[in-house]
């Protein structure tokens, strides 16, 4: 009997029990475990163990020559009204020139929620219960109708959510968008290995396999597509948000233009941290480069340092809203010496098989993942833009099942802003201290999905309601 040559492979590479049971298997579990382990690249599995697990590998990130990096400022905060407004304007007009659509990262496992199922088909809104995946929907398709220009819409899932993913737009009409402008695509994986670079079994007949972190987006748009579409069909920009934070202004045209007239590769938005142990990444300034430290990377002493003023001295937290030029996505995904987004490893408790081939469900750690980052394209970009945006225009996500970052928080932080939409245009709102409404109100992202197209259709109705319990503006 010949030896397939992929298992031969394997062999050579010191991987050979990832075929240990091979023999006793159905051919369809034969197939399946041949399929996944054709996904693995073996150079970069050994490259991994070489410099991920060696001694000290577990090591955090280089600090040398940290230093807080630089943001626009909003106007309220000292920066230039002008500059803003001038953004806005082009922002604007790429908008109706089409030259935006919109990426949603949906391929992580939302472990932390506790929910099963994707973390997009979760509900948020605070009357409708809309899903996740529905509120960016209508703040997509409402922001192609005011700009005349119907957005076309990507989202990344995993090979574990996706058929679900794409059952749920179906059996949702995709919400009303046109479904051929929605785009679903798998990101790829990378195989968990223990602390010695071995590759994992989840079961005989299967490879523990997982996401390869939101940074995989850059070259799964490229291999599947996508970035041909935008070529296609003029589309230069990426507006990238992750699948947790309803909050998000999907289509930003401040932002949009902050990016476009500075020349950017990839920009970000920035909120001031609301306390020094805040979970979130930090940008930071290295060696004349734009980087996000992870803030489990930073020590304690840097996030909590302040300056003279008594303002933290690393404020600028990273809420992963970013624009992405197309063909900086390319070349990031072509890679090439020196151009490649660094593996990150996560040690953790994987299931995975004794050498008899039965269940070993770990008390500790006994693996590790490796993952991708897409901050790590910051580095590589031409002119990184980092704008500052508030907090309670965009981003208040849905991370746990309780106490911060959770459904409750992100309800009322969503009622919060209706209120001030509200507030804005004369309406009388009673709220707590909080500014949060007595009412429990909503308003569709196809009323009004920022201040301003609220505003706009807030001015267009007969007599303006008055504001009870239950509201809801469509
Ligand atoms: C992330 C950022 C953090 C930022 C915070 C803001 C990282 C490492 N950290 O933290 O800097 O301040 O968000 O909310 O990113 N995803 C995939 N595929 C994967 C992994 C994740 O698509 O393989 C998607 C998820 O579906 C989600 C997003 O990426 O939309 C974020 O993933 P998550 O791991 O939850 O990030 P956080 O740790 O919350």
């Amino acid at each position: 009997m010949t030896t397939d040559p992929l298992i031969e492979k394997f062999q050579q590479a010191g991987q050979g029990h990832v075929f240990a049971f091979f023999a006793t298997l159905p051919p369809a579990e034969q197939r399946r475990l041949l399929d996944e382990a054709a996904e693995i690249d073996l150079a970069e599995i050994a490259r991994l163990t070489r410099t991920l697990l060696a001694p000290g590998g577990a090591a955090g990130i280089d600090l040398g020559g940290l230093a807080p990096a630089p943001y626009e400022r909003r106007p309220e905060n000292g920066g230039d009204a002008a500059a803003w407004d001038r953004a806005k304007a082009a922002g604007e007009a790429m908008l109706r020139a089409g030259r935006v659509a919109a990426f949603t990262v949906a391929g992580g496992q939302g472990t932390r929620l506790g929910y099963d199922g994707p973390k997009g088909t979760f509900p948020v809104t605070p009357l409708k219960q809309k899903t996740l995946f529905q509120v960016f929907a209508e703040k997509i398709r409402a922001a192609g109708v005011r700009y005349g220009r119907p957005l076309h819409w990507f989202i990344m899932t995993s090979h574990a959510n996706h058929a679900a993913t794409e059952a749920f737009f179906a059996a949702h009409g995709y919400f009303g968008l046109e479904q051929a402008r929605v785009h679903f695509f798998r990101q790829g994986r990378m195989p968990a290995v223990d602390l010695q670079g071995r590759i994992l079994l989840e079961t005989p007949g299967s490879i523990a396999m997982s996401p390869d972190g939101h940074g995989g987006s850059l070259r799964a748009l490229e291999r599947s597509g996508a970035l041909d579409l935008m070529q296609r069909e003029g589309i230069d920009t990426l507006s990238y948000f992750q699948v947790d934070n309803p909050l998000v202004r999907a289509i930003d045209p401040t932002f949009l233009g902050w990016h476009a007239l500075q020349g950017s590769e990839m920009s970000s938005k920035m909120v001031p941290k609301a306390y020094p142990e805040e979970k979130v990444g930090l940008f930071c300034a290295q060696g004349g480069k734009t980087v996000v430290v992870e803030y489990s990377d930073l020590p304690m002493a840097m996030q909590q340092e302040r300056d003279a003023a008594g303002q933290l001295r690393y404020l600028a937290g990273s809420i992963a809203i970013h624009l992405l030029d197309r063909d900086f996505i390319r070349r990031m995904a072509a890679g090439g010496e020196g151009v490649a987004l660094p593996f990150h490893r996560a040690d953790k408790k994987i299931p995975t098989v004794d050498a008899a081939g039965r269940p070993v469900k770990p008390e500790k750690p006994n693996g590790v993942k490796f993952e991708l980052f897409v901050f790590d394209a910051l580095p590589f970009a031409r002119n990184p833009v980092v704008i500052e945006t508030r907090r309670e225009d965009d981003f208040s996500p849905v991370k746990n099942a309780d106490g911060v970052d959770s459904p409750q928080t992100c309800r009322d932080d969503q009622r919060r802003q209706f209120g001030r939409w509200l507030r804005a245009q004369g309406a009388a709102v009673a709220t707590d201290a909080t500014g949060l409404p007595a009412a429990g109100i909503e308003v569709s992202p196809l009323f009004g999905y920022d201040e301003d197209s609220f505003a706009e259709a807030w001015k267009k109705l007969p007599p303006a309601p008055s504001i009870r319990d239950g509201l809801y503006l469509e």
